[in-house]
């Protein structure tokens, strides 16, 4: 199941297709890959980018963003959604503030431990920011995995999360994890989407076991749940 070229075939088209223009691809401190991954995570890439530009433009540095209210937060943040997402960044600013010395903390225990942060979120940060290896597993690359690999429907939902995080950590590549996790986000967000997935012009296809039998909605089977 694992000795495709998966993860080749996913870097080699980032280098040519990949979104490496956002505004969040240019400085890639902590910090500031922090905010995007929060407005991120339930709201898709064009709609974040005029608010995450709005955003480090008033909170350009964690010592601007540790003096800011919530609501300071909360009125950049309106229109965007989610609003637990600003209380969540205000919380762990005061927390970077009293606790770290105004230090972000780079590990991913810690990461894992603020308000917000799951596994994907902290993978994200730290592949993106600091280029680390670690694996993410968003609702776009469980689409992918789900129809690349003809994933059969388990018997509950853990099972196939659990599943899911295995194949995803087997096929993370150790170096250039950071194209490889930007690289299988936009293939899932723009080619391999829930309805009318662009097979014709994805790197995958040839690989792709949905594809060869001609099964492309099969992911329509595990589309229930949403975090
Ligand atoms: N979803 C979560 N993080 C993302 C990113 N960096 N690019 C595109 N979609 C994302």
């Amino acid at each position: 199941i694992i000795k495709t070229p998966f993860s080749n075939l996913i870097i080699n088209w980032y280098h040519i297709y990949g979104r490496k223009n956002l505004p969040w691809k240019k400085h890639k401190h902590i910090y500031l890959v922090w905010i995007s991954e929060i407005m991120l995570q339930q709201t898709q890439v064009n709609t974040v980018i005029p608010y995450y530009i709005k955003f480090i433009k008033k909170f350009p540095n964690i010592k601007c963003l540790a003096n800011a209210s919530l609501n300071e937060i909360l009125s950049i943040w309106s229109g965007l959604g989610y609003y637990k997402r600003a209380h969540n960044i205000y919380k762990t600013i005061q927390l970077i503030k009293k606790e770290k010395n105004y230090y972000f903390p780079e590990s991913f225990e810690e990461l894992i431990k603020l308000p917000g942060i799951g596994k994907t979120t902290a993978g994200s940060i730290l592949s993106f920011s600091k280029g680390y290896y670690f694996s993410i597993l968003d609702t776009n690359i469980k689409r992918i995995l789900v129809r690349f690999y003809y994933l059969k429907p388990q018997t509950s939902i853990y099972t196939l999360e659990k599943y899911l995080w295995n194949i995803i950590n087997l096929i993370t590549p150790i170096y250039n994890t950071d194209k490889f996790n930007q690289g299988i986000l936009d293939v899932g967000s723009t080619i391999c989407t829930h309805k009318n997935p662009k097979c014709i012009i994805c790197p995958l296809k040839k690989y792709c076991i949905a594809y060869s039998i001609n099964d492309i909605n099969y992911s329509l089977l595990y589309n229930k749940k949403k975090k």
